[in-house]
């Protein structure tokens, strides 16, 4: 007989030791273990299987082929890890499967991330007030703020984009950085208002708005600015744009999708000083904050724009009296991403997140000397979790990168940043610890060393 409790208990046993595994395992899965995958390829089958087959197959064959991104040594991208209490979250939250759109129907889910919401501004130090959003990622962050932001620009100039739509409407001046993340310009493009139908200004030699590049648009409009570049980690002088720009009726959004978080560093909040001056921001709960994919969070001033923005009522869906997440969201049934936010936010409190972010700003300077001290450039100041090195010319800096990720301690990947090709090493996994960058560093020199 299907025995239900066994199975979910072995799943459990199996997911703890892969989550044990991560310190002590290769980063980068091994090509017999990837070559494992095909075995997958089967035709679609016609009759039932079992559930603890099914089991087998996605450990014995996904755990070994899986990269360890959420261990302690994965340095590519920024993309943190999962902190026990929220893996742990996850896993009831699932099982409770709580469609979170609709207050009366899932009001315990719908009431914690209201409270979350409240705790992040919080801790972020943005306006007690603002709306905000649950949401995949800091794509869809973006997206649900610049709704936001079109529905309140464009209803000032006297048009209602929400029913109306954007044919005939006032034309809104789009102001964004060269290095403006992909993310904001995909959004751009996903609500009409353009990728490339934008101003872009220029940068500073780590990748930061020059204010006295931006133009003097005037309202409908809306600057797009940065706290954390992709490669550098360099945050736009966010405060300075907002007082010239808010009193023009420019709307400011910041795309903080993981610099944000330098706001809960007493130690490095100097970096975003007046973030909270701005009209909406995005960020993510899966990079820096060390919850599972996928989770990101829009933050909003005019929380009645973002409502006017994502509103949705039908006579099935029951209105309640208490806030209905499903308004301020682009979904209308999705997981309850607050959750895992709420139980890192929980277990961390104000002096972990801090920590949090704070060690793995030391991790970064500990790399980015230990680079330097065996001879090798690193291109950006290490402000934050970024750092860009390069090995000498395009090729062997290529090589190297190429080394370390067939070697196995380590995981880091490349780009291109002002012309010079560069390692990038992304810090931001809650488990590295000084003993992971000193054994990532030898391991990453040797292979430097041995491509000459
Ligand atoms: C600055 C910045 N913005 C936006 C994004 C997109 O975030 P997500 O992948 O969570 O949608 C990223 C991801 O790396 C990022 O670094």
């Amino acid at each position: 007989m299907f025995d239900q409790r066994k199975l979910l208990l072995e799943a459990a046993e199996r997911a703890i030791r892969y989550y044990e595994a991560l310190p002590r395992r290769k980063v980068a899965p091994d090509p017999d273990h990837l070559a494992r995958i095909g075995e997958l390829d089967e035709p679609m089958p016609e009759g039932p299987c079992s559930a603890h087959e099914i089991l087998t197959l996605l450990d014995d064959i996904g755990s070994p082929a899986s990269m360890a991104m959420a261990g302690p040594r994965f340095f590519g991208f920024v993309i943190g890890g999962t902190l026990p209490a929220a893996l742990a979250a996850n896993w009831v939250a699932a099982a409770w499967d709580q469609a979170t759109g609709l207050h009366d129907v899932t009001p315990f889910t719908a009431r914690l991330e209201q409270v979350t919401l409240g705790w992040l501004l919080d801790l972020l130090g943005l306006p007690a007030d603002c709306g905000g959003g649950f949401v995949t990622g800091a794509t869809m962050a973006s997206f649900s703020a610049l709704a936001a932001a079109r529905c309140s620009v464009l209803a000032e100039a006297g048009w209602d984009s929400e029913s109306d739509g954007l044919f005939g409407a006032p034309s809104i001046n789009v102001v964004v950085s060269d290095e403006v993340h992909p993310a904001v310009t995909k959004s751009l493009g996903l609500l009409g208002l353009g990728r490339n139908r934008v101003i872009r200004v220029a940068t500073d030699g780590q990748g930061r708005i020059k204010p006295e590049s931006l133009p003097n648009v005037s309202a409908p409009a809306v600057i797009c600015v940065q706290a954390g570049n992709v490669n550098t980690g360099a945050i736009d002088p966010i405060g300075e744009i907002c007082d010239r720009f808010k009193r023009r009726g420019v709307w400011v959004h910041v795309d903080g999708a993981f610099g944000l978080w330098a706001a809960a560093s007493p130690r490095m909040k100097h970096l975003v000083s007046g973030v909270e001056l701005a009209d909406s921001w995005a960020t993510d709960g899966h990079k820096w904050l060390n919850v599972p994919y996928d989770c990101g969070v829009s933050f909003v001033r005019e929380q009645e724009s973002l409502r006017r923005a994502m509103a949705i009522n039908a006579a099935y869906l029951p209105p309640s009296e208490e806030r209905d997440p499903s308004h301020y969201t682009p979904e209308l049934s999705r997981r309850p991403r607050g959750v895992e936010i709420w139980a890192a936010l929980r277990s961390l409190g104000r002096s972990g997140v801090a920590d949090l972010v704070e060690r793995c700003c030391d991790h970064a300077r500990r790399f980015a000397r230990g680079l330097e001290r065996a001879g090798y450039e690193v291109l950006n100041d290490v402000v934050l979790n970024q750092v860009l090195v390069s090995f000498g010319d395009p090729d062997r800096t290529n090589r190297v990168i190429e080394a370390i990720q067939c070697e196995g301690t380590c995981w880091a990947g490349g780009t291109v940043w002002q012309e010079r090709t560069a390692m990038r090493i992304s810090v931001s996994n809650w488990a590295t610890t000084e003993n992971d960058v000193d054994q990532s560093l030898d391991a990453i020199i040797r292979a430097a060393r041995s491509c000459t």
